[in-house]
């Protein structure tokens, strides 16, 4: 039989939450109200445990002391998950029951009176930090995930986040400005998520991807320092750190250099660290350029909590006799790899499996395959001998030439990766050092290791497209160096642009540049990028005109708020600080959006739709 609940509205108002109660407080009567977690029933007495957000506290029902029968009674009937109201007073738990784990541990309340305030079903999962529900029953239910408390702290520190970005940043002279999210679509960066004008038939507005052009417009219009806690959207495949909508904070000034813009995104940094977890982050942060990076690292977005770097062997194999390294290195490709000595494999023995696990991950990643080689000790000779699939094609020069340039000793293992592209030996080695370092180890998770990747190109060719598209995005001034060739349009290919990268541990926490400011250079831009006169007037026209109208320098950043709050709480999963996440897929999978509308709705929008919509069961 459920227990009746109360009327309208609860009782009494609670005194204290479930988090607040100590030893100070014994004797005292509170009222307190939350969610009951656990109840455990020892006959004579009855133990609850209530949570609310602040946390748990530990009810007892007994009789004997509080007089009260009626609410031993009532809390007979209590389930998991209801909600309840109670009235009690504090008292010390016996020594041997005092919980240290919790800030209440050393209390409990003898309660005199409790209400039912609302019964529940039971949960289709257990609610608490250790559930083994999987993340598909957990998001369709994601208002009872959200009751566990490490979801509920996430959320937290993501509030604490926003309030110290606006404090320090009113204080910094910036004001929050909101600007649209219905704008133009507009060519570049990722697919727009576009919604129909039913008012202007045949015409959309698309979500913005971000506030990038009308953040430039606000500098027009005066207002030189701006922010905004934005939200975007981006029609792009998803991954651990992406989603379809998130929120940026927003940042754009004039009369700024980069130097500037660093001294003060490090400020908000520092703020955010010692004011959220007490710790200090030391600036100014090291940078670093990104054909550094890519050399390096083999990624623009370098996870220095670990040193393994690549090492280049481009030179050693020019004229191997291994086919594989020779025709790379003839056809102006790359041979890269890594050396792991004794002291980064630690106890790690690599088997074969291991080495064959290893060349998947290179694979996986673009490579056409990895070649290892375990450096033994000399079996003839001076020489450290090659224990490698490929040692037979290897002359003793290439060998010795390894050794003495790589400094390689018995023990250790290279693992080399030959590409004609370069992006490509990048990605495969890069995140086969990522791989390693999670593998081996190697990666002292208390670091935050924040870094500026400076100097990224301006444009790079994309061969789908057939033309250069913008590396950061359109607006993205050239370096001052490179401003005359990009007026008259040469040696595209190796412009460098004024932007710049924050990352933190291996994520790319935030991005912005100095922006072209002069219209003449923007033209030029956009004639890079391979846009028509008419084609940018017609998309981009009304932005092109405002900078001719006495624009100042200026330039920005936003970071990635989801991204930044995931790394303060030591998550590799944007979707546990975000409230309402959506899947891989970019579906919701409790109210089970998208889906699809009534035909007058499309009707409506003058929209007809031509394909046959997947069916509900695919979607995920
Ligand atoms: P950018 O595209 O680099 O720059 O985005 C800035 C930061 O936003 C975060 N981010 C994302 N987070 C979650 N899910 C996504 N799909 C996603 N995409 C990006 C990243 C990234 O560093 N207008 C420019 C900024 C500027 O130039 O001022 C922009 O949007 O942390």
């Amino acid at each position: 039989m459920s227990p009746s609940t109360t009327g309208i509205e609860t009782p009494w108002i609670r005194t204290h939450t479930c988090g607040e109660l100590n030893g100070s407080f014994t004797g005292k009567e509170v009222v307190l109200a939350g969610w009951v977690a656990r109840r455990r029933d020892h006959g004579g007495l009855i133990f609850i445990d209530l949570r609310d957000l602040y946390g748990i506290t530990q009810l007892v029902f007994d009789p004997a002391i509080s007089g009260s029968q009626k609410s031993k009674e009532a809390a007979e009937s209590v389930r998991g998950e209801f909600v309840i109201s109670i009235k009690g007073v504090v008292r010390r738990r016996p020594e041997d029951m005092v919980n240290p784990k919790i800030s209440t541990g050393e209390i409990e309340i003898s309660v005199s009176e409790l209400h039912v305030l609302s019964s529940a079903k039971t949960p289709p999962f257990l609610i608490d930090d250790h559930t083994d529900a999987g993340e598909v029953l957990r998001l369709k239910h994601r208002y009872l995930d959200l009751r566990r408390p490490s979801l509920q702290k996430n959320l937290i520190v993501r509030h604490q986040t926003y309030q110290v970005v606006r404090r320090y940043l009113s204080e910094q002279k910036f004001l929050e400005i909101e600007t649209p999210i219905l704008f133009k679509s507009t060519p570049e960066g990722a697919r727009d998520y576009l919604v129909p004008s039913r008012v202007n038939p045949g015409n959309f507005y698309a979500l913005v991807q971000s506030p990038q052009i009308m953040k430039q417009l606000l500098m027009v219009a005066g207002f030189d320092r701006y922010f905004q806690i934005a939200r975007c959207f981006r029609d792009e495949d998803l991954r651990a750190d992406r989603q379809p909508e998130f929120s940026q904070i927003d940042i754009e000034m004039s009369f700024t250099n980069r130097e500037l813009i660093y001294k003060i995104m490090e400020g908000l940094v520092e703020s955010l660290f010692e004011e959220i977890k007490g710790m200090k982050i030391s600036t100014p942060f090291p940078r670093m350029t990104y054909q550094q990076a890519m050399d390096e690292y083999g990624v623009d977005k370098p996870d220095t909590r670990f040193t393994l770097k690549i090492k280049d062997a481009t030179k050693i194999f020019s004229g191997s006799g291994f086919q594989a390294f020779r025709n790379v290195v003839d056809a102006g490709g790359f041979v890269r790899g890594l050396r792991l000595d004794m002291k980064t494999q630690g106890e790690h023995q690599f088997s074969r499996k291991d080495l064959d696990d290893l060349t998947k991950v290179a694979q996986a990643h673009g490579a056409k395959g990895m070649a290892w080689i375990k450096v033994e000790s000399p079996k003839e000779g001076p020489l450290a001998s090659f224990n490698s699939p490929i040692a037979k094609f290897l002359s003793d020069a290439e060998r010795e030439q390894l050794i003495k340039e790589w400094k390689l000793s018995p023990g250790d293992l290279v693992l080399i990766v030959a590409d004609t592209s370069f992006d490509t030996m990048c990605a495969a080695l890069g995140n086969l050092r990522n791989h390693l370092g999670r593998k081996l180890g190697l990666i002292d998770e208390g670091l935050y290791n924040f870094l500026w990747v400076t100097d990224f190109p301006l444009v790079q060719y994309d061969a789908d497209c057939k033309r250069y598209v913008a590396c950061h995005h359109p607006f993205t001034s050239p370096t001052p160096e490179d401003e005359k060739k990009l007026l008259a349009g040469e040696d595209l290919a190796n412009l460098k642009a004024a932007a710049y990268d924050l990352v933190l541990n291996g994520y790319e926490v935030a991005g912005g540049s100095i922006r072209i400011f002069r219209q003449e250079v923007q033209s030029a831009m956009f004639r890079a990028l391979g846009f028509s006169e008419e084609e940018t007037l017609q998309k981009f026209g009304f932005f092109v005109e405002a900078l001719q109208y006495g624009t100042p320098p200026h330039g920005g950043i936003a970071f990635g708020v989801d991204r930044m709050v995931m790394l303060m709480v030591g998550t590799d999963a944007i979707r546990e600080v975000m409230a309402f996440p959506k899947t891989q897929k970019a579906t919701c999978l409790m109210s089970e959006c998208p889906s699809p509308v009534v035909p007058e709705q499309l009707a409506e929008l003058h929209i007809s739709v031509l394909k046959k919509q997947a069916p509900e069961s695919s979607k995920q």
